[in-house]
């Protein structure tokens, strides 16, 4: 009964209206703002994207410089904030932390509540993308029982984040421009993905008008499972897994078998029925680095290479359109990087919550946004009367 329709993942309901991403999935194109995700991987910064998501335009260099400073200012965290990351076990995922942090954020900024305020909405998105950063580095200095580091606000966004990851107070610290680039790279291709699960969630929890750094946190929490965010971690796993080229065959006959319960991970999207565009520019990417730090002969790159190859040529693979996504080639590089398989939807994290913070800012300032409410079809019990417990058969 009622006026609705029966759509189990939202394969075909649209939610709102958005101005900021588009994709075409048959074609495998991906804009922001309209400009191609390719050419910003290639000529823009992670710090630029996040003003042209934000703000709809790139930024002039009086507006990209004021934008860096405001950015530069919030990227230290409460001190009492370091105390939260102790309460947790050492070998706690980096995710599960994650959740807890920028949750516990709302506990700390109380005028982040007014978000009728778009002074005030303004701050909140500023402190969330420079804070983000710091957070997920210390989440990874206190796995690795290290102290943390502090934000330079000499470096750039991205160096400033290996720099507080990878710094220990008795050496100077010494960035490879190749592998900077490479992870703002990596930052611009995640940054934002239209109404993804994760996204979606930030949304309807948005919706009910509550604080934004707990709609960031219930992303993060969405954003952690396997068939989304998770996918670089368990797509590493996975190659780790196979190990040798020869084994390929059997992971691709055990993708096949549908009561096996395993998918090739890092294959297939909802959206995309073509090559993941973001997937090009991550295997790009990957080669730079791995030939940067002397790996092209990587073991598992081959085992990924080789797995792509068979799998683009399996009828099964064909018929139902399933192409490597961004995932597939990321664990590798961010491996090659440095950061172990843990930390990986975390860097994701970091990236996406620019986009998380343009679209819970659209819905804000939307009009036509009422507080996300689906329906169901009711499939339970009709109405019966309670039976005492000594009457039950
Ligand atoms: N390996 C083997 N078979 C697959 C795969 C795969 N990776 N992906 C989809 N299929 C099959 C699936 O079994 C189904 O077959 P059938 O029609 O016979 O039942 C068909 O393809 C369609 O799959 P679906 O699950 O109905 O499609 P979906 O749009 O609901 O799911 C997906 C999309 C990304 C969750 C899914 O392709 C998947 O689980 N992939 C592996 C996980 C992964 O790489 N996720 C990262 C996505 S990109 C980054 C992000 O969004 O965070």
């Amino acid at each position: 009964t009622g006026c609705f329709t029966y759509d189990p993942g939202f394969t075909s309901t649209a939610n709102c209206t958005s101005r900021i991403t588009y994709i075409d999935g048959d074609a495998g194109v991906l804009l922001y703002r309209g400009y191609p995700i390719d050419q910003l991987a290639e000529h823009s910064s992670f710090l630029e994207v996040c003003y042209l998501l934000l703000n709809g335009e790139l930024p002039t260099k009086e507006q990209f410089d004021t934008f860096r400073m405001t950015i530069t200012r919030h990227t230290m965290l409460h001190e009492q904030m370091t105390r939260f990351f102790t309460g947790f076990r050492r070998d706690a995922h980096p995710m599960a932390v994650m959740v807890g942090t920028v949750g516990a954020l709302a506990a700390f900024y109380h005028d982040s509540t007014d978000i009728n305020d778009q002074e005030q909405r303004a701050v909140a998105s500023y402190r969330m993308l420079a804070k983000m950063p710091t957070i997920a580095s210390m989440a990874y200095k206190y796995s690795i029982g290290q102290p943390f580091i502090y934000p330079r606000n000499d470096l750039d966004f991205t160096t400033n984040f290996l720099q507080m990851c990878f710094a220990i107070p008795c050496e100077p610290f010494i960035a490879n421009p190749v592998l900077t680039r490479a992870l703002d790279r990596i930052f611009i291709l995640h940054a934002d993905h239209e109404q993804n699960a994760s996204t979606s969630t930030v949304r309807l929890a948005g919706s009910s008008g509550a604080n934004p750094f707990a709609c960031i946190a219930a992303g993060i929490a969405c954003l952690w499972g396997p068939a989304h965010g998770g996918a670089n971690e368990a797509a590493l796993n996975m190659l780790m897994e196979i190990g040798s080229v020869d084994r390929i065959p059997e992971y691709i006959a055990k993708a096949k078998d549908k009561n096996s319960g395993f998918r090739l991970m890092g294959f297939g999207h909802r959206v995309y029925k073509n090559y993941d565009p973001r997937a090009k520019v991550m295997q790009k990417t990957c080669h730079e680095v791995l030939d940067a730090l002397g790996l092209h002969n990587d073991p598992l790159l081959k085992v990924a290479m080789e797995l792509e190859r068979i799998a683009l040529q399996d009828d099964y693979f064909i018929e139902k359109k399933l192409y490597p996504n961004i995932d597939f080639y990321s664990g590798i590089t961010l491996r090659a990087l440095g950061f172990p398989v843990s930390m990986f939807t975390v860097l994701f994290a970091i990236a996406r919550t620019v986009g998380w913070i343009a679209q819970w800012k659209e819905m804000i300032e939307d009009p036509e946004q009422r507080i996300g409410r689906p329906r169901q079809l009711y499939m339970g019990s009709k109405e019966r009367n309670y039976v005492p417990v000594d009457q039950r058969g």
